[in-house]
């Protein structure tokens, strides 16, 4: 039976991080995977997960099973950070996740489950794994267009017109924040033309939130995410709590399915609790009790948001260096886009064998499409980036 098996296409960013741990050269710049790291290099653990897993270790006294959505105050606790009191917890059902993946998943199944011809609009482009995953799941996907290549911001009318053939019955994958790959985001006004684009049309949305405090801020970052909430008649959210508290190998993701119509609301969570049954029974636990801990203990949850606070605002300063010096090198404004998108990414913009030169001639990692992870840099790296960059043409 096995023998049948085929070798699987590797995954684009996966096989990246491979790469540039085997290049020997020492003055390598990784900007691949989406993974914070700071000036030296390292993903350190913020210090509030420390306290957090201490006091856990000293609290814990079993590790017996939970429950089927994982424990329902780590729901309750990052329900509340992604949504505020946007909507009222009497329509949030909820189920931890391993990781957002995870979550991504479970949404996509949840949907499949209730329409089993499910339509998926995805951004063109988007996380290459959410294509990977619809397309192992069978799932039909239609893109959006998102990404303007000229001016590297949102191609928002090409956007509104292509959601504007959406169907009641379709899902419409949205990027809460901090857009991956491109880095380029929707303004308020945007979200609210959405919003009302997604009431004409009856499709429902789903919002993959990964990057929540990366872009301008927690709150900020969630904002269209509240706003759809607070409008639509039914969401779904994928959310992950691997880089906003630093937590990746841990597994902490959450799906939720909020309905306007709290009726719902014990059906949406028993699927989900369905769901995980059927795929690997309980959530990963340690991860979400330690986002839980921090999230409800108000010195923890302090610590934490001026932790990640500071890290944003080391990638912003990044990015504003990075505009600077391509604009000293290539002598014009066209790289001003770095300063203005947020999160860990953008798109600079160029063609794969560009890419593969700044790897071969510059020891400089990016994935192929061109997106570049800003955390990968430091002070003394963006002038080297800028050159190369510069010196390769694009
Ligand atoms: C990324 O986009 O690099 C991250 O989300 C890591 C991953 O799993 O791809």
């Amino acid at each position: 039976m096995l023998s049948h098996l085929t070798d699987q296409p590797a995954d684009k960013i996966l096989e990246l991080m491979k790469l540039y741990r085997d290049d020997p050269r020492p003055q390598k710049i990784d900007l691949g995977v989406g993974v914070y790291k700071d000036a030296d290099g390292k993903t350190p653990i913020f210090r509030a997960i420390k306290a957090a897993e201490k006091k856990l270790w000293e609290q814990e006294e079993t590790k017996s099973y939970v429950g089927l959505i994982g424990d329902p105050a780590y729901r309750d606790a990052l329900a509340g950070l992604i949504l505020g009191d946007a909507v009222p917890s009497d329509k949030i059902a909820g189920a931890a996740t391993p990781g957002g993946t995870g979550a991504v998943r479970q949404c996509f199944e949840l949907a499949r489950m209730a329409n089993p011809d499910v339509r998926v609009w995805v951004s063109d482009p988007t996380w290459p794994n959410h294509l990977s995953i619809l397309k192992f799941m069978g799932l039909p996907t239609q893109s959006y267009r998102y990404f303007d290549s000229e001016t590297r911001a949102v191609d928002f009318d090409g956007m509104m017109a292509d959601l504007a053939e959406a169907q009641p019955g379709d899902l419409v994958l949205l990027h809460g924040c901090c857009h991956n790959p491109t880095g380029a985001n929707l303004n308020m006004s945007q979200w609210q033309a959405v919003v009302d684009l997604l009431l004409k049309t009856g499709a429902t949305p789903m919002i993959d939130i990964a990057y929540q405090g990366f872009g301008d801020g927690l709150d900020a970052d969630a904002a269209g995410t509240r706003l759809v909430a607070s409008s639509v008649p039914e969401l779904l959210i994928a959310a992950s709590c691997s880089k906003n508290f630093g937590i990746y190998r841990e597994r902490a993701g959450l799906a939720l399915a909020i309905s306007q119509e709290a009726a719902r609301r014990d059906t949406h969570e028993g699927a989900l609790a369905f769901l995980n049954r059927q795929n690997f029974s309980f959530p990963p636990d340690h991860g979400t009790r330690l986002v839980t801990l921090v999230l409800t203990d108000p010195d923890l949850r302090a610590d934490w948001a001026s932790e990640l606070e500071d890290i944003r605002l080391g990638m912003l300063k990044l990015r504003e260096q990075l505009a600077a010096e391509l604009q000293a090198a290539s002598g014009s404004d066209r790289f001003g886009f770095v300063a203005e998108h947020r999160g860990m990414f953008s798109r600079l913009g160029t063609t794969p064998e560009m890419v593969e030169r700044l790897r071969e001639d510059h020891a400089i990692y990016m994935v192929g499409d061109s997106r570049m992870n800003i955390a990968g840099l430091n002070a003394h790296t963006v002038p080297v980036l800028a050159k190369a960059i510069v010196d390769t043409g694009i």
